[in-house]
């Protein structure tokens, strides 16, 4: 065993139905944590496949009129296609229908029989096929199943048992000795709490009313439980039965991750399995929380299912991916819709990102013909110190925070580095300075620029595997500059070699405009907003007071409406939250009344009202408009009340 291995696994899914956003979710996660570690230089083995017999495959292969093994290529064919959507990096895929898998769990099960783990006995007792789980009367939730919520059949059959009692002690105190082995400790407290320290009842290993499964080596109208079937498969998929070396070389496994609702067999069933088998146990299993739907958890039979591959195909497999790993607090249930997905793609990734790309490109190509000049003034030693510390120091942070698996945090210490700059560049304003022909100053300020987009992209590569390379592009930066693109360089400032050729391609995130249809969205054109026009120039400066005496404030647009016989108004009803007023604006040609509806925007709230048409407009709609375009000023985030103040 070496110490520079990582060994980290998904749950396999099912294949009773395709997969959806929430099955992506825990796959994305382990992604982006086995691109981390490969590129912190760990030599890693990243294994997901798929859970493919038991009673459940069985029912639904029959009800589709397929044989199971049919039923069950098509499905794993549409969740390998899903992965190769998403980047998923998988070194390991693995199908509990393996021959080498199904031959290695006949030996484990043969093992633990001979060894007198395993015995035979009667079972009486409640099973829930969606979950394929046992249950006491006891467990039961007003008599159904407590994890799914489903009826439960009751089963009387000749089963194998398998002795968890004889191994609770053992497992109480390993979790006692290692509090992280269950992460978060929420779970761990639950294991030990409502499962271990009642007591274990031992595990019926085995079922006689189905066919499709492994069966029991000796005794084969039994076939092995399919949890034992798909634990197994993390010890048999690195070579455990078949390649011993292999084996040694990767376990224990360094991480199981997984949802919550499935901790109980991965944190006692499945070490209690090693325990009998003498291997030692993972060095940690993490029960992440759910990715929620409209406040419920997404579930094909709550018909709530939002299926990956067509976010991915409208918005593309990075966008998805940033979501999943920046907004849902990794550990606790999240909440996914649709609005707030697009929200974020628009202010993170269109804005802030897209943005400080396209700006610092333009202004290459502007100033300098498109090749990245040397910085020649390093005069401004605290503000560019600043920039640089902050870019550099990163990585450390996005290291401390992936340690503890919050991608989230991860993201934000890397979406930090982008905003400071894009201040940096309003700090410097750049036009300024080559109007003003200070064009040494110009130099460094870009270069700066330049190398910190060097430093983001190289750190978004475990999360966003396609866009760095489309940054970098952007820069001049092709395959021959790898050397300079690793993590090591990172956290060094100064490595780009002045001389790129910048080359100025299309946004890297278009943005989306929530009141578009989804094929408008799709046709939506790519606009590369320039920084480089200030037309009109900036009015005289006026005081503070003079500005504040402006009272701007949040509304929303309850109704909208073409005035008569005035192709450029609308008039709008507002809502301040304590009162209601009417608005005439000249944005008709801007937007149609039915799209502003329900939208918020800004508006000037003591401006002295006026009869326009015979309309009286008590006060103004705040809106930026550039050449033909116009755009309304919506705030950038949700939830604040209406009638709050801007300023
Ligand atoms: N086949 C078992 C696992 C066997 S592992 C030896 C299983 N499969 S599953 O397809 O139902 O779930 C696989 C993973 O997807 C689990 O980690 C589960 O928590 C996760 N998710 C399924 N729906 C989810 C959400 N809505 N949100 C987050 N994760 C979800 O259980």
């Amino acid at each position: 065993m070496t110490d520079n291995k990582f060994y980290l696994t998904t749950p396999l899914y099912y294949t009773n139905a395709n997969i959806h956003v929430g099955h992506a979710y825990t796959t994305v996660i382990a992604d982006a944590l086995a691109r981390f570690k490969r590129l912190q230089g760990f030599e890693v083995c990243f294994l997901t496949g798929t859970d493919e017999h038991g009673q459940k495959v069985e029912q639904k292969a029959q009800k589709e009129g397929q044989e199971p093994r049919a039923f069950v290529d098509s499905i794993v064919g549409d969740i390998k296609e899903i992965w190769e959507t998403l980047d998923i990096s998988y070194d390991v895929f693995i199908r509990t229908t393996d021959a080498h898998h199904m031959a290695a769990v006949q030996s484990i099960f043969q093992r633990l029989y001979d060894q007198g783990d395993i015995y035979k006995s009667e079972y009486q007792g409640h099973y829930c096929v969606s979950c394929e789980a046992f249950w006491t009367e006891r467990q039961l939730a007003a008599g159904l199943c407590p994890d799914c919520g489903r009826t439960v059949d009751w089963v009387t059959e000749e089963s194998y048992f398998f002795r968890l009692s004889k191994y609770q002690d053992r497992l109480l105190k390993h979790l006692e000795e290692n509090p992280s082995f269950i992460l978060p400790l929420s779970r761990r407290n639950e294991m030990i709490n409502n499962f271990l320290k009642p007591g274990l009842t031992d595990l019926c290993v085995s079922r006689t009313t189905h066919k499709w499964g492994i069966p029991v080596p000796f005794d084969d109208k039994h076939i092995i439980y399919v949890w034992l079937d798909a634990l197994s498969n993390y010890i048999t998929a690195i070579g455990y039965g078949w390649d011993e070396e292999q084996f040694a070389k990767f376990w224990p496994a360094d991480l199981h991750l997984m949802g919550k609702e499935i901790v109980r067999f991965h944190a006692i069933i499945w070490p209690i399995i090693l325990m009998a088998l003498d291997l030692p146990l993972p060095k940690k299993v993490y029960g992440h929380g759910w990715l929620l739907f409209a406040n419920d958890k997404m579930s094909k039979s709550k018909g709530n299912v939002v299926s990956p591959r067509e976010l991915v195909a409208k918005y593309g497999s990075d966008a998805l991916r940033y979501y999943l790993l920046k907004d849902i607090p990794f550990g606790s249930d999240g909440n996914f819709t649709h609005d707030l997905f697009v929200n974020r793609l628009n202010i993170d990734l269109a804005n802030d990102l897209g943005n400080l790309l396209s700006r610092t490109v333009a202004m290459v190509e502007r100033y300098f013909a498109g090749v990245l000049p040397a910085p020649v003034d390093v005069a401004r030693e605290e503000q560019d110190g600043e920039l640089k510390a902050l870019a550099c120091g990163a990585r450390g942070l996005v290291e401390k925070e992936m340690e503890n698996l919050q991608s989230g945090g991860a993201l934000g210490a890397i979406m930090a580095v982008v905003s400071r700059a894009n201040k940096y560049i309003d700090d410097n304003s750049p036009w300024i300075l080559a109007k003003e022909g200070k064009k040494d100053r110009l130099a460094t300020v870009l270069y700066n620029l330049a190398d910190t987009l060097r430093i983001v992209g190289v750190l978004l590569l475990p999360f966003m595997p396609r866009t760095p390379g489309r940054m970098w592009a952007q820069l001049g930066l092709g395959p021959e500059h790898e050397a300079l693109l690793t993590w090591e360089l990172a956290q060094q400032p100064g490595v780009l070699p002045s001389g790129l050729m910048v080359k100025k391609g299309p946004a890297i995130f278009p943005r989306v405009d929530l009141s578009l249809t989804p094929n408008e969205q799709m046709a939506e054109p790519e606009v590369i907003r320039s920084p480089l026009t200030l037309e009109p120039p900036i009015a005289p400066v006026v005081a503070y007071n003079h500005f504040a005496q402006l009272d701007l404030r949040l509304v929303e647009i309850i109704a909208a409406e073409k005035v008569a016989k005035a192709d450029k108004l609308l008039k709008l009803t507002v809502s301040l939250g304590s009162e209601v007023r009417t608005v005439v604006a000249g944005i008709a040609e801007h937007y149609r009344p039915e799209e502003l509806v329900g939208r918020q925007v800004v508006i000037v709230a003591n401006l002295e009202s006026a009869k326009i048409r015979g309309i009286e407009s008590q006060g103004m709609v705040l809106a930026a408009s550039s050449g033909e375009l116009l755009s309304l000023i919506e705030p950038a985030r949700q939830g604040l009340a209406l009638g709050s103040k801007v300023k």
